[in-house]
C-alpha cells in the first residue's frame, strides 16, 4: 500500500494542503460517504504506539477527524499525546473533549464551538490546562490571559470601565484652619527677628562679632602703657608743734607708709619720717604703744621708736625718708629719698628736722 511508504515532512505538508496527498481516493470517498469515518471510529483502533505511526496513519487520522486518536482514552496526559493525537484534537476537538467515552466521529467538529464546549473551556481555564484545552480555547476565539481596555469594553467587563466614586472629603475643623492672617509686613518682621535671634546662623554671627570686638578692645588697650597711680612722693604732715617729744604718729601709715616720730638720736631731738617696711623681708611692722616698739608680724623683728632694730632677724634699722620744713612752716616728707643708718646717712640733715 502506498500510504505505508515513508513520507518526508514536505510530502506530509503538501498532502495536508491539498487534502489528498498521494491517494485522493480516501478524500473523495469520505466526501461521498460521510458515514464511513463514523464507522471507522466505532471500530476499535489498532493499538499502535504514537511512535510507531507512519505519516499515512497520521494523515488518515487527521482527515477522518479523529482516526486512531478517537480510540485514545480521554484521560491521556498531555505529555503522552502523540502528533496524531494533537492533530486529531486540533481538527475534530475529539481528544480535548471531556466526554471521551463517546466516539469522536459521532460529534461534529462544530460541536467544539458550542456553548457547552465554551463553558467547558472556560472551566478548564480556571485550573491547570492541558494541550487540548488550550487548543479548544484557541478555537473558540477566547483569548486567555489579561484583556486590554478595548477588549474589556467590548465584552462589557467592568475592568477599567468606570472610575470608582469616592466619598467627599470631610470639612476641616475650626482648630485646623489657619488663624487670622496678619499683614505681610508683620510676617516679614517676625521672620527676620526669628532668623536674627533664633537661628544657629545668627548665634554664629553674634559670637563672631563679640570676638572681633574683644580683640579690638584688647588691641586698643595694648596701645597705652600701664600707669601705676601712686600718692605723690612729697606731702605735708603738719607743723612741728603737732609732734610732741617721744610720740609716734601712725595716721600716715595707711595712706603714705610713713611713721612720723619725735625722738632723740645721738643726743639730738629730731622729727623724722620712718619707712614702714621691715628690713628683714619687707613685711609691715606694727607700732605697739604699750611696749613702745615696732614689731614685725612675720618673723618677730623688733625696732625702737627711733627705728633701730634690737630683736629678731632684721639685719639693720628702718630707713628714713627726706624731711624738711616747708615755706609755710609745715613739715614736708619726700619719699623719693631714703637714708640708711648703717652707712651713716642718718646724720644727713635732710633726713630730720631738729626740734
Ligand atoms: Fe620682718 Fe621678717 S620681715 S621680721
Amino acid at each position: 500500500m502506498a500510504d505505508k511508504k515513508k513520507m518526508s515532512a514536505e510530502d506530509i505538508l503538501a498532502a495536508c494542503r491539498t487534502g489528498g496527498g498521494d491517494s485522493p481516493a480516501p478524500k473523495a470517498k469520505a466526501a461521498a460517504e460521510p458515514e464511513a469515518p463514523k464507522a471507522e471510529a466505532e471500530k476499535p483502533a489498532p493499538a499502535k504506539k504514537p511512535g510507531e505511526m507512519s505519516a499515512a496513519d497520521i494523515l488518515a487520522a487527521a482527515r477522518s477527524g479523529g482516526g486512531g486518536a478517537a480510540a485514545k482514552p480521554a484521560d491521556k496526559k498531555p505529555g503522552d499525546m502523540s502528533a496524531a493525537d494533537i492533530l486529531a484534537a486540533a481538527r475534530g476537538g475529539g481528544g480535548a473533549k471531556p466526554k471521551a467515552d463517546k466516539p469522536k466521529a459521532a460529534k461534529p467538529a462544530a460541536a467544539a464551538k458550542s456553548p457547552a464546549a465554551k463553558s467547558d473551556a472556560q472551566a478548564a481555564r480556571s485550573g491547570p490546562m492541558d494541550t487540548s484545552s488550550i487548543l479548544a480555547a484557541a478555537r473558540s476565539g477566547d483569548k486567555p490571559g489579561p484583556m486590554s481596555k478595548a477588549e474589556a469594553a467590548a465584552k462589557g467587563s467592568p475592568v477599567g470601565a468606570t472610575k470608582p466614586v469616592l466619598p467627599p472629603m470631610p470639612e476641616k475643623p475650626a482648630y485646623a484652619k489657619p488663624a487670622v492672617k496678619v499683614g505681610a509686613s508683620d510676617e516679614n518682621r517676625r521672620g527676620f527677628m526669628a532668623v536674627l535671634f533664633g537661628s544657629s546662623l545668627a548665634i554664629g554671627f553674634v559670637s563672631l562679632s563679640a570676638t572681633a570686638l574683644a580683640w579690638t578692645l584688647g588691641t586698643a588697650r595694648f596701645m597705652f602703657p600701664n600707669i601705676l597711680i601712686e600718692p605723690p612722693s612729697k606731702f605735708k604732715v603738719g607743723f612741728p608743734s603737732d609732734f610732741a617729744a617721744g610720740t609716734v604718729a601712725t595716721q600716715f601709715k595707711a595712706q603714705f607708709g610713713v611713721w612720723v616720730t619725735n625722738v632723740e638720736y645721738e643726743g639730738q631731738q629730731q622729727i623724722v619720717a620712718l619707712k614702714t617696711v621691715c628690713t628683714h623681708l619687707g613685711c609691715t611692722p606694727n607700732w605697739l604703744e604699750a611696749e613702745q616698739k615696732f614689731k614685725c608680724p612675720c618673723h618677730g623683728s623688733g625696732f625702737y621708736k627711733d627705728g633701730v632694730n634690737f630683736e629678731g632677724p632684721a639685719p639693720r634699722p628702718l630707713e628714713r625718708y627726706a624731711i624738711r620744713v616747708a615755706d609755710d612752716g609745715q613739715i614736708e616728707v619726700d619719699k623719693s629719698k631714703t637714708f640708711q643708718e648703717q652707712i651713716g646717712q642718718w646724720r644727713d640733715p635732710a633726713c630730720f628736722v631738729p626740734v
